[in-house]
Parts: C-alpha cells; structure tokens; sequence
C-alpha cells in the first residue's frame, strides 16, 4: 500500500503512479529511452522534498552518462536529466522548512541523485538537499523559464567564482548561445565584469549581444578563431576565458589573448569523452617546460548546493539573467528534443513540459 501523504488544498492530488522515461541500455538516447506510464511515485524519505514537476530541461552532460554509463552499472529504474521546476506536494518530517507544501520551487540535481536513478523527465521527483541544489523561484518567473535556470546558471556562477573573477574585469565566453554560455554572459555581467565579448555563430550573435556581450565573435567567419582573438585581442588581453564548448585549441593559442596571470576554465566536452579528459589532463599537468600552456587552467565539475540555487534565483529575481528558450517540448516527445540538443545548435535551453501547470507571467 502507497505511503504518500493525501492531497492539501493548495496542491492537486498525488498519484500513485506517473509518467517517466527510462534509460533501457546503454546508448544514445533517441534509441535507449522508453516511456513508461506506471512508474510508482516516490515516497518522501524524512529529509526528502516531492516535487509534482511542471516542466524540465535537457543538459548535453545526461546524454554523455546514457552513452558511457554499461547498463549492469546503473541503478534500475534510471531516470534521465537533472534540470527542473515544479511544486512541492510533500515533505518528510526533517526536510528543509523553507520549502513547503505549495511552494514553487526550480533546481538541479547532484551526480549522487542521478547515480541512484533519479531524475527529472518523469511527473514527480523525491529529493533530499544532499541530492540537489534546489531554491524558492521568483514569482514572476514561469516554470518552463525556472527549469532552464539551474544546472547552466550555477555553472556559470561556479565558473565565475572559480576563476576569482573581480569586477572591472574582461571577460572572453566561447559558446555564448548555448545553455552554459547564455548564463556565462549574463552573470559575468551580473558579477561586475567591464567588457564580455562572446563566441557563437553568426545566426545568434544578435541573441548574444542582447544578453549583454559588448561584442560578438562569430567563430564560423573567423576561422580559426583563436588566430582571429590573437590579432583583435592581442594587445588587451582578457582577464578570463570561460569556455563552456571545450575547443582545445582555444586553451593552447590563449597565450595570444589571456594575460599572464589569467585564468582559463572549461566545462564542455565538444570534443568527445576520452579527448575532454585527456585534454583536461594535459592542461592541468603538463609542465610548461614540456610543452603545457603557460596559463592557468581550470576543469569544473561542481556540484549545485542550495546556496548556489539561491544566489542564481536572487539574480533572476533582480532581472538580471533571463533563461533563453529554445523550444519547447511536450514529455511524449522528449525523443525529437534529443535529436534538437544533438546538433549542438541548441540556442539557449531545451525545455520539456511535463504538466500544463505553468505560471505565465
Ligand atoms: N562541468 C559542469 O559543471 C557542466 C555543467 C553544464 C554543462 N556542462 C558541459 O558544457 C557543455 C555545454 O553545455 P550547454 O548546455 O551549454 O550545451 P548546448 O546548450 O548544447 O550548447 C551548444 C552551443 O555550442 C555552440 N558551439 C558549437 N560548436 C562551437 C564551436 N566550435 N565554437 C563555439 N561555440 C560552439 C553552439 O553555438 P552556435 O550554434 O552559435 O555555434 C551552441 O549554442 C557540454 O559539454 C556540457 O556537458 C558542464
């Protein structure tokens, strides 16, 4: 017999079973995923929030665990994505007391709760805070936009952090119409930095521009890009480099447009698993007498804390990051959403809509 707690007045009725996709095997995703419609709903463990999920949002890092993770190696049932928004429906008698019943809440979820096997592209999940980095969202944030917020704007804000960025600072955001690098160009803004120039192709340099880049790259015009940076930058070179797409030749060129005491991190992994982690070792280990590149290097894999959630919502709620949209997709047709964030030309967030709950403002 189900445990869950019965209905309040504030929330619809809790169902025993829900909709979810499941990782069968490993593989891509447009061929492993199956949809099931009898999944058991969770029970809130004491220190679990469970949250009725309005709508989630696809992060290339779910699709690189579906290829590498061997099927014997996951937790079953497995449930992809990390990113989402919704309601708290019920919570354990030890969950944290500034999330109750009703309250609208977005996150993302650790590398731990994946490992488990939750996730978000399902009607409900049950969280703890060692699980996800999960915050109130502002009120005149929908959920479809709350969704895309967390996992790319934490990035970001990490990124940021992570490189000791000050204000008064000039910033270079490769990838700056991806989901990472929309948030990358709007928090750096948002932490105080003078100049951001951003890289993307020419069809969103104007998207870029509106976010806040003072200027715009497109790397497909000015190509290699790096020898393009070195001649337009070379005599003031940029205090940080955050590239959120992991081109390899961007860090090994940076010499050319990174100053001395500069600091350059990656989060992306463009050029495949096994390069993404032997490039990572190189540039963190190689000593410069050997051939490393003379500049700082950071590879950034943090995980979100509510602090984080936090301090991503109160820039949200000050307007001062938005979520780029990309499309929308109804949960029935996360397949063609995949195949959208394969191309890598996603510009912003790819969105699932998972309830028709959402808030428009
Ligand atoms: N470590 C972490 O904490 C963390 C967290 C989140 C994401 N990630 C990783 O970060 C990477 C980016 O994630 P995302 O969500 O931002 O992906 P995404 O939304 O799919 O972004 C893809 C973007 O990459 C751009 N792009 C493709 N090729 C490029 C190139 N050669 N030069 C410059 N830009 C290029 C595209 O822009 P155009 O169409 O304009 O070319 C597109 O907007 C992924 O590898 C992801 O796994 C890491």
């Amino acid at each position: 017999m189900s445990s869950l707690p019965l209905s309040t007045a504030t929330t619809p009725p809790i169902a025993p079973t829900m909709r979810a996709w499941l990782v069968s095997a490993r593989g891509p995703p447009t061929t492993v995923l199956k949809l099931t419609t009898t999944l058991p709903t969770p029970s809130p463990k004491p220190t679990d929030l469970l949250i009725r999920i309005s709508h989630a949002a696809l992060n290339p890092g779910s699709t690189s665990l579906m290829l590498l993770i061997p099927q014997f190696l996951r937790a079953a049932p497995s449930i992809p994505e990390i990113d989402f928004a919704g309601t708290v429906v019920a919570v354990g008698s030890s969950a944290p007391s500034q999330f109750p019943i009703g309250a609208r809440v977005f996150g993302c979820l650790h590398l731990k709760a994946m490992t488990a096997g939750k996730g978000v592209l399902a009607d409900y999940i049950a969280v703890s805070s060692d699980e996800a980095g999960v915050a109130v969202l502002p009120e005149s944030w929908s959920f479809e936009e709350g969704a895309g917020l967390a996992a790319c704007g934490i990035t970001a804000l990490n990124m940021c952090r992570a490189a000791g960025m000050q204000e008064g600072e000039r910033v270079l955001v490769n990838g700056a119409s991806g989901g990472v690098g929309t948030m990358a160009v709007q928090v750096a803004r948002a932490m105080g930095a003078k100049e951001v120039v951003g890289v993307c192709s020419g069809r969103n340099v104007e998207m870029v521009k509106g976010l806040g880049a003072d200027e715009v790259v497109d790397y497909q015009a000015h190509h290699p890009v790096g020898e393009y940076l070195a001649e337009r930058y070379g005599d003031q070179p940029f205090d940080r480099i955050f590239d959120t797409v992991g081109v390899q030749a961007l860090y090994s060129k940076s010499p050319r447009y990174l100053k001395e005491d500069g600091v350059f991190i990656n989060v992306g992994a463009y050029e495949g698993g096994w390069r993404f982690v032997l490039n990572g070792l190189r540039n963190l280990f190689l000593p410069r007498w050997l051939g490393g590149t003379p500049r700082k290097f950071i590879g950034l894999g943090v995980p979100s804390t509510n602090e984080h959630a936090a301090a991503i919502a109160k820039f949200a709620a000050e307007g001062k990051v938005k979520t780029v949209v990309d499309k929308v997709f109804d949960l029935e047709d996360v397949i063609e959403a995949y195949k959208l964030l394969g191309s890598m030309r996603a510009r912003g967030k790819i969105i699932i809509r998972i309830q028709d709950s959402d808030k428009t403002k």
